[in-house]
């Protein structure tokens, strides 16, 4: 409630969207733990938004759509959000206080970056409630900070990464592509648990992984079927041998007409790749007669974290 005469505290609205990787090397692992990759990030058109409100203690809620499992999200000062604040306020030297509402439409744990998109959400959305004008290298390093693919969330578009995949840099992208996305209805993969599985699977994998070089020629064609030949996820096989169920369904969505399914990340969720929004549509129309009762079509790339409105 807004007293009579009294102006509502100032506010930031920030979307974010999520990733997908369209080509995932990985490397043996480093000896701080993490794995040495070289990745195509693209953002797709599934979005969290972000709503900071300035506030005198740091308070975070957060919704989301029918599928997302918000009661997966860390609350407290594990809450990336909350992370986020605390790096922020540290930088500009002010109390790591601000209310946000968080409501998510990408899957919690679901292989797409939701957390390191509100992460991103979250410093951007800071950086204008504190007008602290931060400059675009110190942004990406403090998200970098928070997580190896928030660099990316701030970015958008499609682009390489490498490091652990915090090193981003854009690259061209004939697309738009379209993308039939199904989240997982039997709860999240975690990231470390499929990176680990993946060191069991794979004990002698090379310390380089592997190169882009054919998606990003692929990727300059503008065509979905070269595109589809080259798309590359080395977390695939191990979140495939932790959930098996996901063959299944990359299998029902290549035969119902997908010119690709792919693993998104370390998983759970689905891709698909289909020839065009037409073609995408019918996709999601039989996966959901196959009893999938949330499939998403999605285009990318789409831009990064972006404020919608200062209130
Ligand atoms: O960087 P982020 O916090 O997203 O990573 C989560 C976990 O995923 C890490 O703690 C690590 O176990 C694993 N990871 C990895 N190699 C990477 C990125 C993440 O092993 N390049």
């Amino acid at each position: 409630m807004v007293s009579p005469g009294r102006l509502p505290p100032p506010s930031v609205d920030v979307r974010a969207s999520a990733k997908i990787n369209l080509h995932l090397g990985v490397g043996a692992a480093r000896e701080d733990g993490f794995h040495p990759l070289v990745t195509v990030y693209q953002a797709i058109g599934l979005h969290d938004e972000l709503v900071a409100t300035e506030d005198s203690v740091l308070r975070v809620v957060t919704h989301g759509a029918a599928y997302v499992e918000v009661a997966d999200v860390p609350v407290g000062e594990d809450n990336i959000v909350a992370r986020a604040t605390a790096l922020m306020a540290a930088r500009v030297g002010r109390d790591a206080v601000a209310d946000f509402l968080v409501h998510k439409e990408i899957p919690v744990a679901g292989g797409m970056a939701g957390g390191s998109a509100d992460a991103a959400a979250a410093l951007l959305a800071l950086d204008r409630l504190w007008d602290a004008q931060t400059p675009d290298d110190e942004l990406l390093a403090l998200a970098a900070e928070l997580g190896s693919d928030v660099p990316f969330a701030l970015i958008g578009g499609t682009a390489l990464g490498t490091g652990r995949g915090e090193l981003v840099t854009p690259v061209p992208d004939g697309g738009p592509w379209w993308w039939v996305v199904v989240p997982s209805a039997a709860g999240g993969l975690s990231t470390p648990a499929v990176y680990r599985r993946f060191d069991e699977m794979f004990p002698g994998a090379d310390a380089e992984p592997a190169p882009a070089d054919a998606l990003l020629a692929a990727l300059a064609t503008s065509d979905p079927h070269r595109l589809g030949a080259v798309l590359r996820n080395d977390l695939q096989e191990p979140a495939l041998d932790l959930r098996p169920d996901l063959g299944d369904l990359l299998d029902l969505g290549e035969t119902e007409g997908a010119i690709r399914g792919l693993v998104s990340g370390s998983g759970p969720t689905c891709l698909f790749l289909a020839e065009s929004p037409t073609a995408a549509h019918a996709l999601a129309v039989a996966l959901r007669g196959h009893g999938h009762e949330v499939v998403l079509v999605a285009a990318g790339p789409v831009p990064g974290a972006q404020v919608v409105e200062v209130g």
